[in-house]
């Protein structure tokens, strides 16, 4: 299977890792939207149109498959990919709740949904959750980590210091839905943050448990081959991928 997944950075290339590490596809042709990220503050209309762009990009390559590894495209323009798109079209959100419920068999757990700003009004992970049977539930629009993230700090004061003007008023929660791909570049920061055996979700194995849900996979593949996309200084995107996935 050759499979495109698409982010508005860098925060995809979490999905990637996990996808390579569970060896599911053969070929990843990765785009990130670089020259406009951050998607997260940006309204629904906006999204939805860069979201369809994106679809577009990918046209020429013959996908079997594209990933949205961006909660915030997940969130707000799914359909309106699925509607252009000739191959079928997943999220992250949707297989973000789905990994929640794996994970919590507690009904009451406190979890606290993280994400950008866009991710967090949209309710999806509410909505989902709630119908799952989850209610107990705090959700936090953590946006500054992105550009944290993309300037490649991942631990530190400044880091430390959001931390504590994001969460320092909330309720230690069981789990931590980390609902933006840019996030697990943080987890160890966050993970000394909170409590110890705190749950944290991560899109990329919720993703892997997705597929391997709706997907019949029979092959593992020993080595994968990997195309970057960027519509902006894909060198740099080049780069932090070779750094995150030991390329
Ligand atoms: N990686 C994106 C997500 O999962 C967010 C980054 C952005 O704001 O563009 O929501």
């Amino acid at each position: 299977m050759r499979v495109g997944v698409f982010d508005s950075g860098i925060g995809g290339l979490t999905v990637v890792k996990s996808l390579l590490e569970n060896k599911l596809f053969e070929e990843i042709i990765y785009y990130g939207d670089t020259a406009r990220v951050p998607y997260g503050i940006k309204d629904k209309s906006t999204i939805i149109r860069y979201a369809i762009e994106a679809v577009e990009f990918f046209k020429d390559f013959n996908l079997d498959l594209i990933i949205v590894a961006c909660n915030t495209v997940s969130a707000h323009a799914l359909s309106e990919m699925r509607e252009v798109s000739s191959c079928p079209v997943i999220g992250v959100v949707e297989a973000g709740i789905l990994a929640t419920s794996n994970a919590l068999s507690d009904k009451n757990s406190n979890i606290l949904i993280l994400g950008t700003k866009a991710t967090i009004n949209s309710k999806a992970y509410e909505v989902g959750l709630n119908a799952e049977g989850f209610k107990n539930l705090q959700a936090k629009a953590t946006g500054l980590f992105v550009p944290l993230v993309e300037e490649g700090i991942y631990s530190g004061d400044i880091l430390e210091a959001t931390f504590r003007h994001y969460f320092d008023a909330l309720k230690k929660p069981d789990a931590v839905i980390l609902g933006c791909t840019h996030f697990p570049l943080i987890t160890d920061a966050l993970e000394g943050y909170f409590n110890k055996d705190t749950i944290f979700i991560h899109s990329g194995d919720a993703i892997v448990q997705q597929l391997e849900k709706d997907f019949n996979f029979k092959e593992k593949f020993s080595s994968t081959k990997l195309e970057f996309f960027a519509s902006e200084n894909p060198e740099s995107l080049k780069s932090i991928a070779k750094e995150w996935l030991n390329l």
